[in-house]
C-alpha cells in the first residue's frame, strides 16, 4: 500500500502529542513530535551559551546543531550530538523559552527542511507512513497530507490538562499556576503559526467534551474515512 501522512496540528494541551502518538502506535505508522525538535533546538542553544537574543546567533547555531529524532511511536525520542535531551526538554526552563528560538523565521526555515527529510525517509521506511505533530503541520511542513488535522480544545479543557500533567492534580491552584506559561506560549506561537482556525480542507476536531480514548477513535475514523 502506499504510505500515509498524517498532520496534526493543535495548541498546547489539546492533546495532540499523547492522540497522535497513540493513533500512530495503532495503526503500526511513525510518529514525529515536532514540538520535540524545537525544543531540542532550544537546549542546544542554552547549552551552547548563546544569548537568546542574538537572533542570527541563534540560527547560526540550530543550522548546524546534530539532532537525531527516534519515530518509534513506542519509543519516541530526540537526541542532541547523542545526548538523551528526553528529560531536559521537557523542563521548565526550556518551556519557558521555546517560543522565543520557534519564532526565529530562520530557525524555522532549518526545522522545516529537517521534518520534511523526516517525514519523507518515514514514508519511504519499513512503516507504513507517519504521524507527525506540531503547529504548522497541516499548513506548512505537509500540506499534502493524506489526512489533516486540527485537534483544538477549550482554553478551560486544556489548562485542566495540563495542570493535571505538570502538577499532578487540576484543582483551582495548579491550573492558575499553569495559565501563565501557557497561554502565554499559545499567544507568542500564534505569531508565527495558524493552529487555533482549521486552513481549507484540515478537519477541524474539538476534544473539549471528549476524554483521551474518545479522542483518539475520533482520529481513527476521521482517518478511516479519509483514506
Ligand atoms: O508541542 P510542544 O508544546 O512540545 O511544542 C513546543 C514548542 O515548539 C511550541 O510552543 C512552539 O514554540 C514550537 N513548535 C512550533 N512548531 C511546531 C511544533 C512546535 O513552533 N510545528
Amino acid at each position: 500500500a502506499r504510505p500515509l501522512v498524517i498532520a496534526v496540528d493543535g495548541p498546547s494541551g489539546s492533546g495532540k502529542s499523547s492522540v497522535s502518538r497513540e493513533v500512530a502506535r495503532r495503526l503500526g505508522l511513525e510518529y514525529l513530535d515536532t514540538g520535540a525538535m524545537y525544543r531540542a533546538a532550544t537546549w542546544s542553544v542554552v547549552e551552547s551559551g548563546i544569548d537568546l537574543a542574538d537572533a542570527p546567533a541563534v540560527a547560526g547555531h540550530v543550522a548546524g546543531f546534530d539532532l537525531t529524532m527516534a519515530t518509534d511511536p513506542s519509543a519516541p525520542g530526540a537526541w542532541v550530538a547523542g545526548h538523551d535531551v528526553n528529560a531536559a526538554i521537557r523542563e521548565t526552563r526550556i518551556s519557558t523559552i521555546v517560543s522565543k528560538v520557534a519564532t526565529n523565521l530562520d530557525v524555522r526555515a532549518n526545522m522545516l527542511k529537517r521534518q520534511r527529510d523526516l517525514i519523507a525517509a518515514a514514508a519511504a521506511g519499513p512503516h507504513a507512513g507517519v504521524v507527525a505533530e506540531g503547529r504548522d503541520i497541516t499548513t506548512v511542513v505537509a500540506p499534502d497530507a493524506d489526512v489533516r488535522i486540527l485537534l483544538t480544545a477549550s482554553e478551560a479543557a486544556r489548562l485542566a490538562r495540563r495542570a493535571k500533567e505538570l502538577h499532578g492534580t487540576a484543582d483551582a491552584a495548579s491550573v492558575e499556576a499553569t495559565r501563565d506559561q501557557i497561554v502565554r506560549r499559545d499567544s507568542d506561537d500564534s505569531t508565527v503559526s495558524n493552529f487555533e482556525v482549521a486552513a481549507d480542507g484540515v478537519l477541524h476536531l474539538d476534544s473539549s467534551a471528549l476524554d483521551f480514548e474518545q479522542t483518539v477513535d475520533a482520529v481513527l475514523t476521521a482517518i478511516a474515512r479519509t483514506v
